[in-house]
């Protein structure tokens, strides 16, 4: 089932065609990345999924409903797609973090806010922050803080606009722990990013933008269609199973066009003196034993 869909989504802003005839698939509890060199249209794109922009053309689906744009309307999308803005400081609106997490929660008129932040608080590992005067945060401490504020409304969408934007490698980490827990929780993710090594690590699904359109669409990202479209961080995934026909020479090279292979284990016990330094990421999955 799809989550998100937008058909032939067209926008400008005055003279400048931000998105030409855009159709934009993101399916339900998948993971799926927005990739794209700067000025895209990304951001763009995703400011169309929860109604803060109009399209010129075309329009968007929300589970099969097309967006209607009249206040209330707009007020109860906003429940179900929770939007993550690329600057925290956007986003960011109390003084202090218990406030600004608590914001969104008591303005919907919930009963239990208190548990609703909390449980936001801890997800985010914040609940240290939760006294602090938010204008005296860093700013990976202040994405967090945004996020909470986001994921305190339990959307059944997340939208998070270049999340890795100033967090430094532990908070990364910490980000992609986040995302696999909003998977578990069959939430809908959509993230834009231009970093295709993070992109690799969460997405299931992979859309790649250039000058307002979709130029490539697919569960990976070749390694050529990475170095047209400027993206940073390149690297194929190697699965490890309990069997796989695939030969270790072949599923070796095919890792590093940016594919995703599964190999055996006997298979990659051959070629793992090989893989030091190279750009593929291994992973065992749970039929791997000893
Ligand atoms: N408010 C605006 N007014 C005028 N033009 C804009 C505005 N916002 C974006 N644009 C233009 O629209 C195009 C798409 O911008 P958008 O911000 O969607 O790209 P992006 O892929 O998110 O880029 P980045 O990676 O830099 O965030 C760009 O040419 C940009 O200059
Ligand atoms: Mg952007």
């Amino acid at each position: 089932m799809l989550a998100v869909e937008t058909v032939n989504l067209t926008f400008k802003y005055g003279d400048i065609t931000a998105l030409n005839c855009v159709n934009f698939k993101a399916k339900k509890g998948e993971v799926t990345i927005v990739l794209g060199p700067n000025g895209a249209g990304k951001t763009t794109l995703l400011m169309h999924l929860n109604g803060l922009l109009k399209p010129l053309k075309g329009v968007v689906k929300i589970f099969g409903k097309e967006i209607r744009y009249d206040k209330k309307s707009l007020m109860k999308l906003r429940r179900t797609v929770g939007y993550i803005f690329h600057n925290p400081d956007d986003q960011i609106i109390a003084p202090t973090v218990w406030q600004d997490v608590a914001f969104a929660p008591m303005n919907l008129g919930l009963k239990n806010v208190d548990e609703v932040v909390d449980r936001a608080l801890r997800w985010m590992g914040i609940e240290h922050l939760k006294d602090r005067l938010c204008n005296t945060l860093s700013n990976g401490e202040k994405r967090r803080v945004a996020i909470a504020g986001v994921l305190a409304m339990d959307p059944k969408i997340v939208i998070m606009d270049e999340p890795t934007a100033g967090l430094d490698g532990f908070g990364v980490r910490e980000l992609i722990e986040i995302i696999e827990r909003l998977k578990r929780e069959k939430k809908t993710v959509i993230i834009s990013t231009h970093d295709l090594s993070f992109a690799n690590e969460v997405g299931d699904h992979f859309a790649v933008m250039f000058e307002g359109r979709i130029v490539y669409e697919g569960d990976f990202v070749p390694n050529d269609v990475a170095r047209r479209f400027g993206l940073r961080g390149v690297y194929g995934r190697l699965i490890v199973n309990k069997s796989s026909s695939n030969t270790p020479e072949l599923a070796l090279i095919e890792a590093l066009k940016g594919k995703k292979v599964v190999i055996s284990r006997k298979d990659f016990r051959r070629i793992e003196g090989l893989l030091d330094g190279l750009p593929i990421r291994v992973e065992f999955h749970e039929s791997h034993k000893g």
